[in-house]
């Protein structure tokens, strides 16, 4: 439909959104004014289950009263403090509770404010890292189709979702792609597929290419979340991981979305078993109250930095921002809150109702596939005369009437409640998911 943008609420005009189609959205606003538990409320006064977790990242739902005490008291105490030549005392301690809930040597932490610039400043670190060692032919980067990895031009560069990268120019340059380990073999698998894990070979392939000498990291979503739930066939990781210490390249895993209990663990590394060199942070960080990422970075990595800095600074790179205190409190509040409500462990135990749940409502006729994995999943809806997002786009729109909130990503519709739901919540999904389904049709 077309939207003449003049006409259209004015007073919503000054806000350009971000992905999203402002024009329909203007014409036809989702408003959202408050949130408490695992509920946001409407502007008309509706509930509306919160059924993507904010944007993957409210993994307590909202308005823990532990979260907003630690950030009222925070903004009290101390609001801001340059971490540029100074330091706070909470951010040691965070970084200190961090690295203890990361995988083996990964005992260092670089704060950003989001997932990209988590991305931006692994990326840097793998590259200044080679150079520091006297490797600085190692300039290329790895990626993968469909891989999402935020909007910085590094991000977009190894990122691997069209339209994010088309209307951009030529990218960062020496970076190539892996293909999405997925194919129809895989479609309504529970968990992981059991088929693909030959797919790693293809990093093989793209690195007697490049010669591998010449290659500083490879970048994964250990379970790819943006572009609509795929996980990695049994093996898989395992099979990167062995490539990329065989042939010295940092491996990176992207744990923006799989970071702090989706998967039922701190992190994807812990669940699969795979150790990589770096692991990028965001979202439920501190369950998405404040700004805030990280990267956590193997030891190894740090001391060469250390070692090869001198007396100055290390590493030309940082962000205002990083480390804000109220980012921090809030963080160490919901770090807190994990163990305190035994989150990681609510997945663990109910991630089999939840996937038993999804592929129930895989069993309608108009979708195609299902994937899931922990608290993570996504249903693939068929086109409607072959139109992209024809079907999906209508399920996103009537959804969020029937009071279920979840996130739309071409033709998916991906379902990632709060880690702390309960069978009553994901028997509510399923009912207003039905509800949905039917109808649209
Ligand atoms: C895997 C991954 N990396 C990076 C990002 C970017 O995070 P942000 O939107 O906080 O910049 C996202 C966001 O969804 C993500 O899923």
């Amino acid at each position: 439909m077309a939207h003449d943008i003049r006409r259209i609420n004015d007073d919503m005009a000054a806000y350009w959104m971000p992905f999203t189609p402002n024009k329909a959205f203007k014409a036809n606003p989702r408003l959202l004014q408050s949130a408490d538990g695992l509920f946001y409320t409407t502007t008309d006064g509706r509930q509306v289950f919160d059924g993507s977790s904010g944007l993957w990242c409210c993994a307590l739902g909202h308005n823990q009263p532990k979260i907003v005490e630690a950030i009222r008291e925070q903004a009290g105490k101390l609001d801001y403090a340059t971490s540029f030549g100074y330091g706070h005392p909470a951010a040691f301690e965070l970084a200190n509770t961090l690295a203890d809930t990361m995988p083996g040597d990964l005992n260092h932490i670089f704060y950003t404010n989001s997932g990209s610039e988590s991305v931006e400043t692994a990326l840097k670190i793998a590259l200044a890292y080679h150079r520091l060692r006297g490797e600085g032919q190692r300039v290329r980067l790895i990626g993968r189709e469909g891989g999402y990895h935020g909007v910085g031009f590094g991000g977009i560069s190894v990122g691997g979702m069209v339209n994010n990268r088309k209307f951009f120019g030529a990218m960062l340059p020496g970076v190539d792609h892996m293909p999405l380990p997925y194919d129809e073999r895989m479609h309504r698998s529970k968990g992981q597929p059991d088929v693909g894990a030959d797919y790693a070979d293809q990093l093989e392939r793209i690195l007697t290419l490049h010669d591998p000498s010449t290659v500083a990291a490879v970048i994964v979503e250990p379970v790819a979340g943006s572009n609509g739930v795929y996980v990695p066939p049994v093996g898989y990781l395992e099979r990167l991981r062995d490539i990329t210490r065989k042939h010295g390249i940092l491996l990176i895993f992207d744990e923006v979305i799989t970071g702090f209990g989706r998967l039922g663990y701190a992190t994807a590394a812990e669940r699969f078993g795979v150790e990589p060199d770096l692991i990028t942070t965001a979202k439920a960080l501190n369950n998405g109250t404040v700004p805030m990422g990280a990267v956590a970075v193997q030891s190894q990595i740090y001391d060469t930095f250390m070692e090869a800095g001198g007396e100055g600074v290390e590493f030309f790179h940082g962000y205002t921002y990083s480390a804000h205190p109220l980012a921090v409190a809030a963080a160490q509040a919901a770090q807190a809150l994990y163990a305190e409500l035994g989150a990681y462990e609510n997945v663990r135990a109910l991630e089999g109702y939840f996937e038993d749940a999804m592929h129930h409502l895989a069993e309608s006729d108009v979708i195609s596939d299902v994937r899931n994995l922990g608290f993570m999943s996504a249903l693939t809806f068929k086109r409607i005369d072959d139109k992209p997002m024809s079907r999906s786009s209508q399920i996103f729109g009537r959804a969020f009437e029937n009071g279920l909130k979840v996130r739309l990503s071409s033709d998916n519709i991906a379902i990632a409640p709060p880690i702390i739901s309960q069978k009553s919540d994901i028997d509510l999904i399923v009912d207003r998911m039905q509800k949905t389904i039917s109808d649209i049709g």
